[in-house]
């Protein structure tokens, strides 16, 4: 299908049912969630585990075939906990594995598939020993996670850094870097006379944006209708 056929009336539908979703089973597995999050087919978020909070406009992507799933251990004395700043974004696949803490900075993206872990899940030495070693993790304001890199237990990412794709973090990197390989080392620096846009500048003024991606929505599916729509779905053709 190389459009999307839904009346702009169904498409409308399915946001409200993704919001109830949330209201009704998405919030009550949180500590906290701040206003305007964004869940998109919030079925497919999996919440394992307490001590989970997320602030104000984060944007979670998910899809059926790359669920995002954040999982908070807590036995005895190991308590994990992971906070989601505002503004943040988790893309479809993302994982984030908490024994002691994970943080996101505010305006943080973290691409398709990346896996943050901050502990070992087991000992080094004592196979049979759950959790093994666990340190914090810090992804300081506006950090980009590229497509399935690995952040590993007691790393933090100082502000604006970028992780590229597939990359593997076992040590700190500083602020306004791009870090890549396995193991992640500084590749370049951020040009300082570069201005950088946040996403919270985008998605500050949620009102005028929820206005222009209605209108956006209006002109792409105003003119599809019920019928046309069912006949993509039982009979798609090239055109669709
Ligand atoms: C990190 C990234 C943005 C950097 O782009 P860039 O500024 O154009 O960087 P360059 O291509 O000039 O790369 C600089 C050096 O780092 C290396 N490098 C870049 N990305 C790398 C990666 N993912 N793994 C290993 N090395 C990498 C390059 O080979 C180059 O090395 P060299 O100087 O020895 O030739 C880009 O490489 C990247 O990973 N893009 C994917 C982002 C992503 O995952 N998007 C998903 C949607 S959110």
């Amino acid at each position: 299908m190389r459009k999307d056929h839904r009346p702009y009336v169904a498409k409308r539908l399915h946001r409200l049912i993704e919001r109830a979703y949330v209201n009704y089973f998405v919030k009550p597995s949180l500590d906290s969630i701040g206003p305007e999050a964004t869940i998109m087919k919030p079925w497919n978020l999996k919440i394992h585990g307490p001590n989970i909070r997320f602030g104000r406009s984060v944007h979670v992507i998910t899809a059926r075939d790359r669920k995002v799933q954040l999982t908070v251990w807590c036995q005895g004395e190991q308590e994990g906990r992971i906070d989601i700043g505002d503004y943040a974004l988790l893309c479809p696949g993302v994982r984030l594995d908490s024994a002691c803490h994970i943080e996101v900075g505010s305006n943080t993206m973290i691409a398709a598939g990346a896996y943050l872990t901050d502990a070992d899940w087991h000992d080094v030495y004592d196979r049979t020993r759950p959790i093994g070693n666990a340190s914090k993790i810090t992804l300081h304001d506006n950090v980009w996670i590229g497509d399935s890199a690995i952040i590993c237990k007691g790393v933090s990412i100082g502000a604006n850094s970028i992780v590229g794709a597939g990359s593997v973090v076992t040590h700190d990197i500083p602020t306004n870097v791009i870090a890549a390989g396995n193991p992640a080392k500084v590749v370049k620096e951020l040009d300082s006379t570069q201005p950088l846009r946040r996403r919270e500048d985008l998605l500050a003024d949620a009102q005028s944006l929820n206005r222009q991606i209605d209108y956006l929505e209006r002109s792409l599916h105003g003119n599809n209708s019920w019928l046309g729509w069912l006949r993509t779905i039982i009979r798609p053709n090239r055109s669709d």
